[in-house]
């Protein structure tokens, strides 16, 4: 299957060959999104990135992404500076802003948004969040970190435990991660939340339908056991404004609670942000130097992945490994005080 010009608003799109084929691209990719190599492929083209909601990490890596393939890239964040607040309706504004663009990324609180406003574009658009639905390049970019991880241990995606904890129910991450995680064979997926948050039945439903093992927790020093991945996620109170939800204790996952339960060769991750305030009960900062914790690696991974998906998307795979030159300019040999040694720039 070809991704030239397809929308991206599912992670339904994406089989294991895709995938595949998507982390040999985003591998090649590494160096140039840490800044070692330049390719210039989509040098002329143009970006419109649209994020209706907030966003940070998402939002500057698809930027930087299409900037680093040498395109540019104009935006608009909020509703409030744009023509909505106007009344225009998302189908005006997809044809409008198709008409500025080579591809469009956008992020939405709701659901149908997506939907309604790729069908008034022949320009690709690319899901980056709508409401509690889902969130493709997310998923993406975490498969890719666990390849990236699984390859560094030795060991493969097929038959491994997944333990996914948090508010399943609202949390789009884990939504477009599960569908990802069924192209392989033989997992455990885990869903560890508050019954009241629970992964969505049909999805729970598709996992099995493909032959995984899947468990249903509120436990997660249980559940976590023998996990070769934990995937925390926060809770998602903005979507559940009348009734919060609180985690109790037994979410938080901190360092007493990995060094009690997990492997010495887990692999922590989030999408992040984390609620860092107290009481939050989300993943803790006291994992920080703990070179288990992927959190930082999945960031960075956001580069690459989303320049493949880019490329694959406008076409020029086939002309990024001529166009490779090394960059000269200076970047520090580890970009975070506390990557672990294993992760060099
Ligand atoms: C997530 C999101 O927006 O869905 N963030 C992200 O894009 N990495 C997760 C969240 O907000 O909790």
């Amino acid at each position: 299957m070809s991704l030239t010009g397809k929308h991206i608003l599912s992670s339904d799109l994406f089989d294991r060959d895709e995938l595949e084929r998507l982390f040999e691209l985003a591998d090649l990719l590494v160096p140039v999104a840490r800044g070692e190599q330049v390719t210039r492929v989509l040098e002329g083209a143009v970006m419109a990135s649209l994020f209706f909601e907030a966003s940070t990490r998402t939002r500057l890596s698809c930027e930087s992404a299409f900037l680093r393939l040498g395109g540019a890239v104009t935006s608009t964040t909020g509703t409030g500076v744009t023509s909505i607040s106007k009344g225009e309706s998302l189908a005006d504004t997809a044809r409008v802003v198709g008409g500025y663009c080579d591809l469009v990324v956008m992020r939405h609180p709701e659901v149908q948004s997506i939907h309604d406003f790729a069908g008034a574009t022949n320009v690709p658009v690319v899901n980056a969040g709508n409401g509690a639905g889902e969130h493709p390049t997310q998923a993406l970019l975490d498969m890719f970190t666990l390849h990236r991880e699984f390859d560094r241990l030795g060991k493969s995606m097929d038959g491994r435990r997944i333990a996914l904890v948090g508010d399943l129910l609202h949390g789009r991450t884990v939504h477009s991660l599960m569908k990802l995680l069924t192209r392989y064979e033989g997992l455990t997926i885990a869903c560890v939340s508050p019954a009241e948050l629970g992964m969505p039945a049909e999805l729970l439903e598709l996992a099995a339908a493909r032959g995984h093992q899947v468990e249903v927790s509120d436990k997660p020093a249980i559940a976590l056991r023998e996990a070769d991945v934990v995937y925390a996620t926060r809770l998602q109170t903005e979507r559940f404004a009348d009734k919060p939800v609180p985690y109790s204790d037994d979410f938080r996952i901190d360092r007493a609670l990995v060094e009690r339960v997990c492997t010495a060769d887990a692999v922590i991750m989030h999408p992040l942000p984390r609620d860092s305030r107290s009481g939050s009960n989300d993943l803790a900062t006291d994992l920080n130097s703990d070179p288990r914790l992927a959190i930082f690696r999945q960031t960075d991974n956001g580069i690459p992945t989303r320049m493949a998906l880019f490329a694959s998307v406008l076409g020029v795979v086939d002309e990024i490994r001529s166009s490779l030159r090394t960059a000269s300019w200076y970047r520090p040999a580890f970009t975070g005080p506390d990557d672990a040694p294993f992760y060099r720039r």
